[in-house]
């Protein structure tokens, strides 16, 4: 382990990390599967740091906005895990890696309507279901979870890419209806993909997001405003989550590039934590084939390269 890098060092890490982004930009492409996000300039790059005594730093386009997608998946997990008891939810969705693409259906069939983990689509949206058969208006309450963590209070959903999803919905349809057939959801399966399909429109910036996630860096408080969100023990069981099932069938190769606790979102935003120091979020929308940010997996490697410290 190495000192920490003092402000200014860090900063000039980040505007260097942002001025070498566009080396990236010949490769990948924007997700389109969903035609609202195939709309978006495939050129931006963002990143930014919040600090586990709540400074930020950030440099790109890191107070643009951009869909989130996958990356609520770790927001509604952990409204899940503060209203339920754990055994509510680890009866119903496992905690191993799947090896699979985030949206397959193959081991769902296979394991009889369990997922895997809550990371792929099919754990989110059995997670969506435990939220919406028990909270009155879960989306304004992710909503709010999400306002209250990222400490910006016009947060919210981006109604175009939701009804864009909802509209491209057969693969998410046929993996809820199918954990219908075992018995594994309760709510009317609608229900379930309208809701979890508006977590993902959600569009945040990276400093918005950095700050969200800045809890999972700090024992579960929110360096913000002090609040805890997540006992110490939950924090160590989401980061671990994290590092085992988040960039899912790439999650081996990210811990092997990259060593830190990570989600991915087909919008192209990566979220890092590095525990007790800071979380991280990149934004840089062409995805390589499992997904994921190719830009946004460049620079959080050159940030961890260049920070020399790395929890594992
Ligand atoms: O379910 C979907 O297809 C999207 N709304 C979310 C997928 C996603 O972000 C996968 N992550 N890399």
């Amino acid at each position: 382990m190495t000192a920490d890098l003092d402000h200014d060092a860090l900063q000039a890490l980040l505007d260097r990390l942002s001025k070498d982004a566009p080396r990236c930009f010949n490769e990948g492409k924007v997700a389109d599967y969903i035609p609202a996000l195939g709309e978006v300039d495939p050129n931006h790059f963002g990143i930014a740091v919040c600090h586990v005594d709540a400074r930020v730093q950030y440099a790109g386009d890191a107070l643009t906005r951009f869909s989130i997608q996958s990356i609520v998946k770790v927001h509604a997990l952990v409204l899940a895990m503060q209203r339920l008891a754990p055994d509510d939810i680890w009866s119903r969705v496992g905690r191993e890696p799947s090896g699979q693409a985030f949206n397959s259906m193959v081991q769902l069939e296979v394991e009889r309507g369990v997922p895997r983990n809550p990371f792929i689509n099919a754990g989110a949206l059995l997670v969506t279901d435990l939220l919406v058969s028990r909270i009155v208006s879960t989306q304004y309450t992710l909503r709010e979870h999400l306002r209250r963590l990222s400490g910006s209070d016009d947060v919210g959903f981006d109604e175009r890419v939701a009804r864009s999803e909802m509209d491209h919905k057969a693969r998410n349809a046929a993996l809820a209806y199918l954990m219908k057939a075992y018995g594994n959801l309760d709510a009317d399966v609608e229900t379930v993909l309208d809701t979890y399909f508006h977590g993902c429109s959600v569009a945040m910036n990276c400093v918005e997001m950095a700050r969200s996630v800045a809890f999972l860096a700090n024992r579960g408080v929110n360096p913000l405003d002090g609040s805890r969100v997540v006992s110490p023990v939950e924090t160590r069981q989401l980061n671990a989550l994290l590092l085992t099932c988040g960039l899912y069938d790439a999650a081996g190769d990210f811990a092997w590039r990259v060593g830190l606790p990570g989600k991915s979102g087909v919008g192209g935003g990566i979220i890092a934590i590095l525990p007790g120091r800071m979380s991280i979020c990149v934004w840089s929308p062409r995805l390589d084939g499992y997904g994921n940010s190719i830009a946004g997996r460049h620079a959080l490697e050159g940030l961890v390269e260049g920070i020399g410290f790395s929890p594992l």
